[in-house]
Formats: C-alpha cells, sequence, structure tokens
C-alpha cells in the first residue's frame, strides 16, 4: 500500500469524530462542555493534592503525606472515566495541561512555603467547590438524559465528601 501524500494527512486531521450516539447534537454539546469543564477542575485538584503530599513538612508529616497520597489516587482515578465519557458521545477532550489552564475553576497554589494546616484546609476547601461543581454537572447531565455520566457522578459527589470529612476533622 502507497503512504498516503501529506495532502491526504493534512484533509484526515479535520475529520469529524464522529462516534454513533442516540443523545443528539445538542446534547452531546452540552455533556462535552460539562465534563471537560470538570475535567480541568479535577486535573487541578490531583496535582494541588500531590503538591502538598510531596511538599507537606512538620511533626504530622508520615500521617499527612500518606493521607494525601490516598486522596491524589482517588481523584486521579476519576479522569480517565470522564475523559472517555466525552469520546463516547462523540465529543472530544482536553488535550494538554494549556487546555486544562484555560477550563480549571480550581485555583492553584505555586507558593514556595505553605503551612501545613493552611495546606489541608485549601484542600478541604477546593474538594468542597469540587463537590458543588459535581452536583451542578449532575444537574445539567440530568436535564439531557446523560443517565451514565450522572450516575458515575453520584458516586464521585460521594467520594468528595469523604475527602472533605477527613480534611476537616484534622483541620479543627
Ligand atoms: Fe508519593
Amino acid at each position: 500500500m502507497a503512504s498516503p501524500k501529506r495532502s491526504e494527512l493534512q484533509e484526515r486531521r479535520k475529520a469529524p469524530l464522529a462516534t454513533p450516539t442516540d443523545l443528539g447534537k445538542a446534547a452531546t454539546g452540552t455533556i462535552a462542555g460539562t465534563l471537560n469543564t470538570l475535567l480541568a477542575d479535577v486535573f487541578t485538584l490531583y496535582l494541588k493534592t500531590k503538591n502538598f503530599h510531596w511538599h507537606i513538612s512538620g511533626p504530622d508529616f508520615t500521617e499527612y503525606h500518606e493521607l494525601l497520597d490516598e486522596q491524589a489516587d482517588q481523584i486521579f482515578a476519576m479522569t480517565d472515566v470522564i475523559a472517555e465519557r466525552v469520546r463516547k458521545v462523540g465529543g472530544t477532550t482536553l488535550r494538554s495541561i494549556g487546555h486544562i489552564a484555560r477550563l480549571q475553576r480550581i485555583a492553584d497554589n505555586d507558593a514556595d512555603y505553605v503551612d501545613p494546616k493552611d495546606m489541608l484546609a485549601e484542600l478541604r476547601d477546593d474538594n468542597l467547590t469540587l463537590v458543588s461543581k459535581l452536583r451542578e454537572a449532575h444537574g445539567i447531565l440530568d436535564e439531557v438524559n446523560d443517565v451514565a455520566s450522572a450516575s458515575l457522578i453520584e458516586n464521585w459527589i460521594d467520594e468528595g465528601e469523604r475527602r472533605v470529612w477527613f480534611l476537616y476533622e484534622i483541620t479543627r
């Protein structure tokens, strides 16, 4: 088989990624937009949790270091599932760190030093923000009949509330 010409390859890049779905064009646009924004928040919170896992210090180091690793793993586990939900309904998903930065609603923390208690309080608040964004997304996805995404989100709300609970208990 002859290798494709450069012009053919360029043309192929413009081909739509039109996976069949019964949800309709308007609905899939809403689903992709909602889930991609959520995915940007999840990646942001994942990296911040790892950032604090790496940089936390003090007498409770081991306990906090391990708790944050456990929470980061739980958050990271959401990412592939969210991205693939978008692809399953024919949308396209995040492509880069820059793409995340354009969509994220949870703030980064690039400070050189953060007090351990402040790290935990900030993550508690960020997880609470994520829970409220998940709840908001659940309402939108329910409206456009994406029951599969809504059902996944119900578990992620429960997991998020557990992270908030732990972070709250160790900071009060
Ligand atoms: Fe680690």
